[in-house]
């Protein structure tokens, strides 16, 4: 089986686990213990933190862990609502959003929340996010990279708009985490979130990093981890191998950028034969993640061509791995205008760090097999 869904999860990388089996044998204390062994968890605790603040160029004080990125999103945003900069009732969120921000704000009591819809690029429109902007309005929450076509909002914009009018603004960066520099735009947000194993870290952990001139109030009642935002004996081997697995990434970032266009591009030409009937959703180069592609192929569900593919030895996608056991299409395809008719035919291929060349010609020639074989 070869594997296109790298969007969905990555597998642990090597070294990454090992540091997991280190730290969970030779740290294993709790890092809230006051004795020596806890002291040393601790230690490596705050070394991690550390670390990752320096990659995304934060301050170490504002970064929390967490489960993962939903957990983050719910978190933040609940933190973020907490110390409100003025006093209002209205959120602004991207319609294309992960799952876990459209729970945390359908669960609101009392606010009222504007959808913002993508353009044909997949992009936020920055003209529309401003006129829908209110006296009210209290917090935007917009993902850096989306998570089934790969484009990237402007979140330097973003930014720069909700500061002109006092707004919170959180952005979901698990989608971009690991993949670009996050270092310019990290310290423009409010808050953002994380996750590890998107990026060859173990699954179930990640984390939120709030501005820590925000006074926030705890979510979870009572707890002292993690300053209080977040309960519960803290996962340091997994933050010590998601830390690990981050770094490695980080060395490698412009190269990977590089062979995911290259990539990119044997897809798209390996398609030609059936060009009539494929769309990529995209946006321009500087806009658009390369290892993701969002597409569709008119005539042909999404979900059949999954199953295909899989018959053929491929793994690649519909869209959200959360969207799985549900009949809703992927998020993005409703933000884009599609008809109900397209958004069935959506699906995402994924480049990983194990990605061959020849093996995306294998499955662009797959693909163009199974069209031709329904079209004809
Ligand atoms: C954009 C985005 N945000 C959040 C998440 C959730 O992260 P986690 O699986 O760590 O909870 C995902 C995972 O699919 C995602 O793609």
């Amino acid at each position: 089986m070869i594997y296109f869904d790298f969007a969905a999860t990555t597998p642990l990388d090597a070294e990454a686990a090992e540091v997991f089996v280190q730290a969970s044998t030779e740290f294993f204390g709790n890092s809230s213990s006051l004795h020596d062994i806890g002291g040393q968890s601790q230690d490596l605790l705050e070394n991690c933190r550390e670390e990752l603040a320096i990659l995304l160029g934060v301050n170490k004080k504002g970064l929390y862990f967490t489960s993962g990125g939903s957990e983050g999103n719910f978190l933040a945003i609940e933190a973020l609502l907490s110390a409100p900069k003025k006093a209002g009732r209205h959120i602004i969120a991207g319609m294309a959003e992960h799952s876990s921000i459209h729970g945390v704000l359908n669960r609101l009591d009392g606010y009222s929340i504007t959808y913002l819809p993508l353009n044909a690029s997949g992009l936020i429109d920055l003209e529309v996010l401003e006129r829908s902007i209110t006296p009210e309005t209290v917090l935007v929450t917009v993902q850096h990279v989306n998570s089934e076509m790969g484009t990237i909002q402007p979140v330097e914009d973003i930014s720069r708009i909700c500061k002109e009018h006092d707004i919170h603004f959180h952005s979901d960066f698990v989608q971009s985490f690991g993949k670009i520099d996050l270092k310019k735009i990290a310290p423009l947000v409010s808050s953002f979130s994380f996750s590890g194993h998107k990026i060859y870290g173990p699954k179930g952990i990640g984390g939120v990093y709030i501005n820590p001139a925000i006074a926030w109030k705890a979510f979870f009642p009572g707890g002292s981890h993690e300053r209080g935002f977040r309960p519960g004996t803290v996962n340091v081997p997994a933050i010590a191998s998601m830390t690990a697995a981050a770094q490695k990434l980080n060395d490698q970032l412009v190269q990977s950028q590089e062979r995911f266009l290259e990539l990119r591009a044997i897809l798209v030409d390996s398609l030609n034969p059936i060009k009539e009937y494929v769309h990529v959703h995209q946006a321009e180069t500087g806009s658009q993640l390369p290892s993701i592609v969002g597409l569709r192929i008119s005539g042909i569900e999404g979900q059949w061509m999954m199953l295909e593919c899989n018959r053929y030895g491929f793994a690649i996608s519909t869209g959200s791995a959360c969207q799985i056991g549900m009949q809703s299409p992927a998020k993005v395809t409703q933000a884009l205008g599609l008809s109900s008719h397209e958004a069935k035919e959506f699906i995402r291929i994924s480049f990983g760090k194990t990605t061959k060349r020849e093996d995306v010609v294998k499955l662009g020639e797959t693909i163009v097999d199974i069209v031709k074989k329904f079209k004809l």
